[in-house]
This record gives structure tokens, sequence and C-alpha cells, in this order.
């Protein structure tokens, strides 16, 4: 029989790349999302999706009550880091308490495997890059301490009543069906939809910032082979090769001119972020013949020609908890 498996945040960047990947390797799929940061239209075909709020405790238990599914992949959450401080309580109920309800329901229901996708944002500013997965965490944002609290909290499932897991620690995704109108996360989403607008491609303070970007193609055979081996592992996912944002941004207006478009640069106040964030991928690439081969210039053009098929959306905004100390260009 074929295992079914739970994809929260289906609708997402993560979520709908790899229920395609799953569906095409004949597993059941089942989708929860409740469309806050992914869009119907991003559903593969055929994909049943239940708009849940994880929030939900009961809602999340009808869920499983009725679906039984065999793996949980934990995609859902809303990953703006720079932004979860002035949106604590948004923060901690998205990325906390629907993990919290989530494991709760695993265990309830007997779930064969839980896969949580955790983020280097818990290695934060403390650890010296590149960051490896025995180092100790220390989150430098609500962001980071949610994500972390719930790998602790899968440790403990896992002690006290078995739960099997696996953590993935991922990093600076790109790909299509990636949230382009969310002006608060997705650097390179955002400025193809800027591009494409003829706005500035926007920077935070000198653009000296490295990051390293990776295709999402890349992550759907680690995570299949996590579905059943290395419960209690937790595993850096990324690319290997960084760059600074600003060449970043003179990437995407390379690829820009390609669609007709000639967007400025334009530099920002900076941010309260890491300025050199970069992971060692020694461990995927061993256990789980983790490769990543991106080509970001491939990746942005692809981006951009599905991007202008997609309908103008409104960008999100979001109602802050608190504005102090709130950059000028979130005001
Ligand atoms: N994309 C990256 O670069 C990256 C890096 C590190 C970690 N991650 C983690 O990977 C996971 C997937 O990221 P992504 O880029 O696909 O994000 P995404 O925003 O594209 O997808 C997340 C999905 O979760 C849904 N969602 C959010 N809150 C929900 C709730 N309360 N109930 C139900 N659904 C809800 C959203 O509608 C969205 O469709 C996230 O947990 C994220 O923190 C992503």
């Amino acid at each position: 029989m074929k295992s079914k498996v739970l994809i929260t945040g289906i609708a997402g960047l993560l979520g709908s790349n790899f229920s395609r990947h799953l569906l095409k390797r004949g597993y059941e799929v089942i989708g929860i999302d409740d469309f806050s940061g992914g869009y119907r239209e991003n559903l593969a075909e055929g994909v049943q999706c239940l708009n849940i709020n994880l929030a939900d405790l009961e809602a999340v238990d009808q869920f499983f009550r009725e679906q039984r599914p065999d793996y949980v992949y934990h995609f859902a959450a809303y990953a703006a880091e720079g932004l979860s401080p002035f949106i604590r309580k948004y923060n901690y109920t998205n990325n906390l308490i629907c993990s919290a309800n989530l494991i709760t329901s695993s265990l309830n229901y007997d779930v064969k495997k839980f896969i949580f996708t955790s983020s280097m944002a818990t290695y934060g500013r403390e650890n010296i890059p590149p960051f490896t997965e025995d180092m100790q965490p220390k989150p430098l944002d609500p962001y980071g301490v949610a994500k972390y609290a719930v790998e602790m909290d899968l440790k403990l499932a896992h002690e006290q009543f078995g739960l099997s897991y696996t953590i993935i620690r991922p990093h600076n995704i790109v790909g299509i069906y990636q949230n382009l109108w969310d002006r608060y996360r997705n650097v390179i989403g955002i400025w193809i939809r800027k591009a494409i607008h003829n706005e500035p491609l926007t920077i935070f303070g000198d653009g000296q910032q490295t990051r390293a970007f990776s295709d999402v193609d890349f992550y759907y055979e680690p995570f299949e082979k996590v579905m059943y081996d290395y419960s209690g592992e937790i595993f850096n996912l990324g690319a290997d090769k960084e760059r600074t944002i600003l060449e970043t941004a003179h990437l995407v207006r390379d690829c820009a001119h390609n669609f007709g478009f000639n967007p400025d640069l334009q530099f920002l106040e900076p941010r309260h972020e890491a300025k050199f964030a970069f992971c060692n991928h020694d461990k995927a690439k061993k256990l789980l013949n983790f490769k990543d081969a991106t080509n970001l210039e491939h990746t942005v053009n692809r981006m951009f020609e599905w991007a202008l098929t997609q309908p103008d959306r409104p960008v999100k905004s979001i109602d802050y908890e608190m504005t102090r100390q709130l950059y000028s260009f979130w005001r």
C-alpha cells in the first residue's frame, strides 16, 4: 500500500514543489494550508489540500482522525525572519504553536516520522560560519527562537513518547511558486516583482552581506531520503557558493534585462541581520547524497518566466504588534 504523506504549507515554495516530486514517486499526498502565504494556484494538479489554520488544535486533531497520515512534512510557517521582532505573537503562533499542535496530533495518531524544516536562523550571530550541525544554537531573533524551540520539543517528544523525527535546516531557497508579493521576505522574489513593476531593487545597507542561494529542485531527494532514515538527526541543506547581496542584485538585474526590464538599485538603511551566514553541508552530502548544482542565473530566469504568468497580486502588508525601532522602509 502507498504511504500517505501529509505536507503542511503545501501551497508554498517547498510544499508545492516537493508534493509534485512525491506524487511522481507514487505516494499518496494530502496537504494542509491556510493560504496566508501560499496560493491555491501553486497546488499540484489533483492534490487534496484542506484549508486549516494549524493554530487550531481541534481542526488539526479532526484532520488526523479522518486522514491518518503515515508521514508528516511540516513546512508551514511564516518565515519572515527580519520582521519577527515586530510580530512576536504572530511569529510564535505560526512557527511554534502550530508546530506544537502538529506534534501533539502526530503522537496521538501514531505518525511514523515527522520531518521538520527548521532554519539556519537557529545558529544566530555568535556562532562563526560555516555553521555545522553540532554547534550550540544561539538564535538572534524570535523566528530563530521559534525554530529552535520546535527542534527541542521534537527531541522531547522522541525521548518521552518515541516520536521519530528529522530536522532539516535549509537556507535561501529559490524557485517557482515562491511568494513574490510579500515585502518582508524572499529577497530574490521581491526583486523580480519590483523589476516587473519597474521599481528599483532595494538593498539593506551596503549590500556586502553574503548569502548562498539554492534552487528548490535539489531538495527533493534528500527530503525523501529522511522519510525512512536518520531519526533524531539534523541536516544543513543549501548551496556552498556564497555571493554578496549586491552581486545577487546585479545578477537579478541582468536577468531582468532578458525580459525587457531595466531596474535601478536602491540602498536602504541596514537591518538587524547576520552579515555572513553560511553553512557546512558535508553531512547532507555524505549521508543524503545531497548535491547542489544551482545555476542561479538559470533559476532566476525561470522565475521571471513564471512570474510573468502570475496574476498581479497586491503586496502583503502586516499589522505590526510593535513599531519601536521599526525600519523606515517598513513604516
Ligand atoms: N525558503 C527558504 O529559504 C527557507 C529557509 C529556511 C527555512 N525554511 C523553512 O521551510 C519551510 C517552507 O518554507 P517556504 O519557503 O516553502 O515557505 P512559504 O511561505 O512559501 O510556504 C509556507 C506555507 O505555509 C502556509 N502557512 C503559514 N502559516 C500557516 C498556518 N498557520 N496554518 C496553515 N498553513 C500555514 C502558508 O500559506 C504557505 O503556503 C518553512 O518552515 C520555512 O521556515 C525556508
